[in-house]
C-alpha cells in the first residue's frame, strides 16, 4: 500500500485530488490536512468533509492547519471556485466541523510522518504554509519523507495569479521558498504550465460528469461555475486556457500515486523569488547551477493522458 498524507486547500481541484487518491486501490490516506488558500480555512475544512462524506470516507482524520501565510501578505484568493471554494452549491446536510480531529495539522503531519519513517509519500497541492512550519518545528522531517509531491510554481515564468505567478507559491511565496530550500527528499513539482499543457479535452468531461453515480452528480454540481469561467473569454487569456479542463491539483496526487503517469520530466535546482515587483512567487530553475543546490526536484513536463483520464473516471465510479 502506499501512504499518503495530503495537505489540501480544498477548492475543486483540490476534491478532484482526494477523489481520485479516495479511488486508488492501493493507496491508504494517513489523514488530511488543510490549509489556507483557495477560500478562508474554515471552508476548507467543510470543503474537506464534504468530499469525505460524498465518498463515504469520513473515517479519514482532517486536520485544521494554518489560516494564515507566514508573512500574511495580502493574499490573492480569487474566486474561481467559488465564494466557499467548492462551487457556491451549498449542502444542507453538509458534515460539521465536530469531526475534525483535535491536534493541530501540522503537529499531526509530524507525528504521522515520525511513525511511518520513509514510507510516506506527501502531496501538497495547497500553498505551502503547513510544509514550512513543520520543517521549522521538525527539522528531520523531510529525511523521513519517502517523496513530496506539490502542484505549484511555474517553470517558465507564466502565472495565474500574478504575470509570474502560480496562486499556491503567491499565496505564500515565503513557504514555497522555505519548502523548495528544506525538503530535501525526492520532490515532483507540478507547474501551473505542465497542467495547462496537458489539459483534459473538453470532450472528456461530457462523459466524466454525466457518469450516473452519486459521486459524478457531486463533481458536477461542484465543477460547473469554475469550468463556466474555465470556457469564458476571460480565461482565455491563460496559456492553452480554453483548450481543455484543468485538474491542477490531481496531476500531482496521479504521480504520487502511480509514478508511471509522467512520460517526461527534468531535474533542476529550484528556488522562490520573494522580492520581485512583479515577480514575486515566481519559480526559479537554476539551468546554470548558480545556487549551488545539490537537491534537484523533478519538473513534470508531459502526462500519459489516457492513464490520468482512466485514473479520472474510476475517481467518480
Ligand atoms: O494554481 C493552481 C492551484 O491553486 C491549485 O492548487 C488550486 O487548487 C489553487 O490552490
Ligand atoms: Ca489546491
Amino acid at each position: 500500500m502506499k501512504k499518503l498524507i495530503l495537505d489540501v486547500d480544498t477548492g475543486v481541484d483540490d476534491a478532484q485530488a482526494i477523489m481520485l487518491a479516495l479511488a486508488a486501490p492501493d493507496v491508504e490516506i494517513l489523514g488530511i490536512t488543510c490549509c489556507h488558500g483557495n477560500t478562508p480555512l474554515e471552508n476548507v475544512l467543510k470543503n474537506t468533509l464534504r468530499v469525505l462524506k460524498v465518498c463515504n470516507r469520513l473515517d479519514i482524520p482532517v486536520y485544521k492547519g494554518c489560516s494564515k501565510p507566514l508573512l500574511a501578505r495580502k493574499q490573492h484568493a480569487g474566486d474561481y471556485h467559488g465564494k466557499d471554494g467548492l462551487g457556491d452549491v451549498p449542502d444542507p446536510d453538509a458534515p460539521g466541523l465536530e469531526l475534525l480531529q483535535k491536534r493541530n495539522a501540522v503537529k499531526a503531519l509530524i507525528k504521522m510522518v515520525k511513525a511511518n519513517p520513509g514510507e510516506v509519500t506527501l502531496v501538497a497541492t495547497a500553498p505551502l504554509t503547513n510544509l514550512a512550519v513543520a520543517v521549522q518545528l521538525e527539522p528531520s522531517l523531510p529525511e523521513k519523507l519517502k517523496a513530496l509531491y506539490i502542484m505549484g510554481g511555474n517553470m517558465e515564468s507564466r502565472g495565474n495569479t500574478t504575470a509570474c505567478g502560480e496562486f499556491n507559491f503567491v499565496a505564500d511565496s515565503e513557504a514555497a521558498y522555505i519548502v523548495l530550500d528544506r525538503y530535501t527528499c525526492p520532490t515532483y513539482i507540478a507547474t501551473w504550465e505542465f497542467t495547462c499543457r496537458n489539459s483534459l479535452p473538453w470532450s472528456f468531461c461530457g462523459p466524466w460528469l454525466d457518469m450516473k453515480t452519486e459521486k459524478a452528480a457531486f463533481m458536477k454540481k461542484i465543477t460547473h461555475l469554475s469550468m463556466t469561467k474555465a470556457r469564458s473569454a476571460e480565461y482565455q487569456k491563460e496559456i492553452t486556457a480554453g483548450k481543455g479542463f484543468n485538474s491542477c491539483d490531481t496531476y500531482a496526487l496521479a504521480a504520487a500515486i502511480d509514478d508511471t503517469l509522467i512520460t517526461e520530466s527534468e531535474k533542476v535546482a529550484v528556488t522562490v523569488e520573494l522580492e520581485g515587483t512583479y515577480t514575486q512567487g515566481m519559480m526559479v530553475l537554476d539551468y546554470m547551477e548558480q545556487l549551488k543546490k545539490k537537491h534537484k526536484a523533478v519538473i513534470m513536463k508531459k502526462v500519459d493522458l489516457e492513464k490520468f483520464k482512466k485514473m479520472l473516471m474510476n475517481s467518480l465510479k
